[in-house]
Formats: structure tokens, sequence, C-alpha cells
């Protein structure tokens, strides 16, 4: 080949290549055109090969030629892929745009169970009146949960507290706590008096299930141990959480009763919230519905948690918040709090 022939060969390659690099509408087709004209494999590269049948003395000019050709193809190359670098980000910029005036789908706010928010009640009315909350393992020896509350072995007021077992240790000894009670040991355990502590927590029971019995319940448990305290700060620290819960209204009252780990102990009502102490069904015509067990703090608890009984007194109650809860809220079987049905929760 001439000079003359190789000049116009590279010329009409440029022309070409140009169009070519042009016309390809994609990075990837860009990247396919770019190695057919500037490859291995290319008809430039091919020019190249032929200089050595080409005269010494032509070789500048055709190799000067061979390159500037390549410059220019190579520039457009680049010139090409960002022009299409270019367009890909304006049709991303508003093919990704997000329209931020549709609005989403939002969420359906939920809202507390009604066990939890009376719970966070009781909490607050305690913490108002300068109670601090304590809290206990739900698993329990006998030792908290009986004997150091004056159930020793084989006392029959154990029997009134069906027992649920753990297989652990010794056996009947460790066991599921079956009332908040143990935690009073445990805080008498831990510090001296002055003591104003609440509990609130589960128990469980091997109780049958019916209308206000689960096997599973929570109770919330408060204890004061201080000098001078008399039945009076009993009756009425009872009186003021109950005006406090459900209003003027609605009083509590105290038949005596028998727990081993209070003396003397009663038992405490409250004013049926349904009828104010008309009588009705809820509250067997009585005008009153027993919520929890109280008492003055047995000597004998004191001693065991090394308390000296002629310094301090005290007392302490413990109800349950299920059954709380069935009473302001009119819930007719305790099952239904714990059902786990949403559209039981949503009402309230
Ligand atoms: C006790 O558990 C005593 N620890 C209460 C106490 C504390 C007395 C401090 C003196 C001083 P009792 O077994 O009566 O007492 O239970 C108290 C309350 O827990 C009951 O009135 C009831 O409201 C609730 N309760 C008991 N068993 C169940 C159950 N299976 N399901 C739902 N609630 C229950």
């Amino acid at each position: 080949m001439t000079p003359a022939e190789i000049a116009e060969t590279t010329e009409r390659l440029v022309a070409s290549g140009a169009a070519d690099i042009d016309a390809a509408s994609s990075a990837e087709k860009l990247d396919e055109v770019e190695r057919a004209l500037l490859g291995k494999a290319s008809p430039l590269n091919e020019i190249r090969k032929l200089m050595k049948d080409v005269a010494e003395a032509d070789r500048p000019e055709i190799g000067k030629n061979v390159s500037a050709a390549r410059a220019t193809l190579e520039q457009k190359v680049a010139d090409r892929r960002a022009a299409l670098t270019k367009a890909a980000r304006a049709l991303s910029l508003v093919e990704d745009r997000l329209d931020l005036t549709i609005g989403g789908r939002g969420y359906r706010r939920g809202h507390l169970h009604p066990v939890t928010r009376i719970w966070r009640e009781l909490e607050d009315v305690f913490v108002g009146m300068g109670y601090r909350v304590a809290e206990g393992p739900e698993v329990e020896l006998d030792w908290y949960n009986f004997e150091a509350l004056n159930f020793p072995p084989g006392h029959p007021a154990r029997a009134m507290q069906d027992t649920l077992y753990v297989k652990l240790g010794e056996p009947e000894q460790v066991m599921l706590r079956t009332h908040t009670s143990p935690v009073q040991v445990r805080v008498m355990e831990r510090q001296p008096p002055p003591i104003y502590v609440v509990a609130l927590g589960r128990a469980f029971r091997r109780d049958t299930l019916d209308a206000r019995h689960s096997p599973v319940f929570h109770q919330i448990e408060c204890l004061t141990v201080d000098r001078g305290i008399t039945l009076g700060h009993l009756l009425g620290t009872i009186e003021m959480f109950v005006h406090a819960l459900f209003g003027p209204n609605i009083s509590a009252r105290f038949n005596p009763s028998y727990f081993p780990f209070t003396e003397p102990s009663a038992e405490f009502a409250m004013t049926c919230v349904f009828c104010e102490g008309e009588g009705c069904t809820v509250c067997s015509r009585t005008g009153w519905v027993e919520l929890g067990g109280c008492g003055m703090v047995d000597p004998n608890v004191f001693r065991a948690v090394n308390i000296d009984p002629e310094e301090y007194t005290g007392f302490a109650f413990g109800f349950g918040i299920d059954r709380l809860v069935q009473l302001l809220y009119g819930v007719d079987h305790i099952k239904n709090l714990w059902d786990g049905d949403v559209r039981f929760a949503a009402q309230f």
C-alpha cells in the first residue's frame, strides 16, 4: 500500500468510526464500538502491522497518520461516553424522582393492653404517695414464697395457694411464685426500714380457669415498714388508692381474714363500680367486690429478716390487677383479657 492509499483508508475509517460512535445509544454499545475501532483486531491495528512492508522513508508519515486517526477516534469515544453518562443521569433524575405529595399509607396506632395501662396507673398512684417500685423473680424459692412469710413446711395455709413446682434443686423447693408477697421478704432482706415499696408482677397458681381465676395472673403488693405504723395507715392508704383510681363515690370495706404473714389480717372489698353499692349481678347483690388481702406485718416475718418488731411495725396488702381491670372495664371473664384477640383489646 502506498502512503496515499493508507491516508485515504484511515480517513475513511475515522469517518465511518465517528458515525458508529455517534450511533452508539448506550454505554455497552459504545464499549463494543470502541473495541471494534481501537481494539487489537481493529483495521487501524492491521494498518500498523503493514508498516513493515512500507518503504522506510514513508513510515514516519504513515505512523503520524495512524496515530492521529487513533487519537481522533479516542477523543470521540470519550466525548460520547460523557454525553451518554450525562443523559443517563438526567433520565434517572426524572424517573427515580419521589413524589412526596402522594402521601404515605400510614400506620394504625395501637394502644396499651388494659392491664398494662392500669399497672402503670397503679405505679403512678403509689409513686405519687412516695413509694418506690420493687421487683422480684417469677421463679421463686420456698423460703421467700412461703417459709419467711411464716408458712412453715406443712402449714395448712399453704393449701390455700395451689402451687406449681419447678424441677430444680431439692423437690418442692423451687416454684412459680404464687403471689407477689415474696418481694416483701427480698426487699426487707436488702434494706433496713423505713420501707415504702410496691411490687407489681405475675403470679401463678394451679387454679382452674373460671370467670375470676386464671393460672397466670397479676398482683400488686404494697409494703410499708416504719416506726409507729398502725392499722389506720393501712386503711387510709387503701382508701386513698381506691379514690385515686375510681373517684370519691367508691369506698373500701374490710372484713377480718387470715394470712400467716399478717396479724391482724383482713380482706378488702370496694364498692361495686357497676351499681355504686346499690347491688347488682356482678357483686351478687351485696354492693361490694372483693379485691385482695391485707394486714399488719406479723412479728415472725420481721424476725425472719432481722428487723426488730419491738421497734418497727408495718402493713402490707396485695390484690389482683386482672380483677381490678375486670371491675374497671366490666370484663365478665378473665380469659377475655388474655385470649390475644385484638378485637377485644381494641375496645379499651
Ligand atoms: C394473697 O395472694 C396474699 N399474698 C395477699 C396479701 C398480701 C395479704 C399482703 C396480706 C398482705 P389471695 O390468695 O387472697 O392473697 O390473693 C389476693 C388477690 O389476688 C385475690 O383477691 C385476687 O384478686 C387475686 N387472685 C388470686 N388468685 C387469682 C387467680 N387465680 N386469678 C386471678 N386473680 C387471682
